[in-house]
């Protein structure tokens, strides 16, 4: 099921809980930036696509969307955009490169609608200025998050995404273990290269982060975070190369769930 809430009184969150079986659950998140340009990042889940539709319907008319920025081509990032393009013919999207040739595969973007934007990279939407930037963990090579100028908001895409157990509205409701936990294992998921990362130059990211001093961050993947956790969700970030890879349920693993499940279901 898909629900909304505020992030800030010109920022919607579209939210899903994800459930990964045996595991927990991921929230997926899309946002709306109300304004003279309104925004929207990233686009649900194909799996959900006709909800997210009638959610965003909630929030917004999706003809008044001038913007979709695409943080990344997932499946879990990319479900109503070939719709979106279809019913608002004024609505461009903001990408890469890379974004533009691997949607080439499965539904090619027409060229007169794209946005190229490489991080470092900035553009000004209305009365906000977006600032791209490469996450320090990401699972697509096509990935940009931005900072917004007008909010101080940072929406990181993939990262600082968290396993939860229940998915608050706010971070800040999270236990210090369960964000901690929620957010390596999530890192070790969806970003397995960290196990392989020179540390020194991790960290040296990690700070190029922090001296961006955000009033929020907006994760595709954690409920809403203020920018004062900002040290917090860096520190998890920075305990996942050190961490246990994870591995992944094998055929044991499956047929013994599966068996589970079966006596559970007779009981
Ligand atoms: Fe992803
Ligand atoms: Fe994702």
């Amino acid at each position: 099921m898909i629900t909304t809430y505020k992030a800030a009184p010109d920022i919607d969150v579209l939210t899903s809980s994800f459930p990964i079986p045996g595991f927990g659950l991921v929230p997926i998140n899309a946002f709306v930036l109300h304004g003279p340009e309104p925004v929207l990042v990233d686009t649900g889940a194909v799996v959900e696509r006709d909800e997210f539709m009638t959610v965003l319907r909630s929030v917004i008319d999706p003809a008044d969307l001038r913007w979709i920025w695409l943080t990344h081509t997932d499946f879990d990032h990319i479900g109503t955009l070939p719709q979106l393009l279809d019913e608002n013919p004024e609505v461009r999207i903001i990408t890469t490169f890379l974004g533009v040739g691997i949607l080439s595969l499965t539904a090619p973007l027409p060229m007169d609608r794209v946005y190229l934007l490489n991080p470092g990279e900035r553009i000004v939407v209305g009365d906000r200025t977006l600032t791209a930037f490469k996450p320090p963990a990401f699972d697509n090579p096509s990935t940009t998050g931005f900072h917004d100028d007008k909010s101080g908001a940072l929406f990181s895409s993939d990262c600082f995404g968290a396993l939860l157990q229940a998915v608050p509205e706010n971070a800040a409701d999270l236990s210090d273990d369960e964000l901690r936990h929620g957010q390596v294992f999530w890192a070790t998921v969806d970003s397995p290269w960290l196990h392989k990362v020179d540390t020194a130059a991790f960290a040296r990211d990690l700070d190029g982060i922090r001296a961006i001093e955000p009033t929020m961050i907006l994760s595709s993947h954690l409920p809403a975070a203020s920018g004062s956790m900002m040290d917090r969700l860096l520190a998890s970030l920075e305990a996942v190369p050190s961490a246990p890879p994870f591995v992944a349920p094998d055929q044991a693993a499956l047929e013994q769930m599966l068996t589970e499940m079966t006596a559970g279901a007779g009981q």
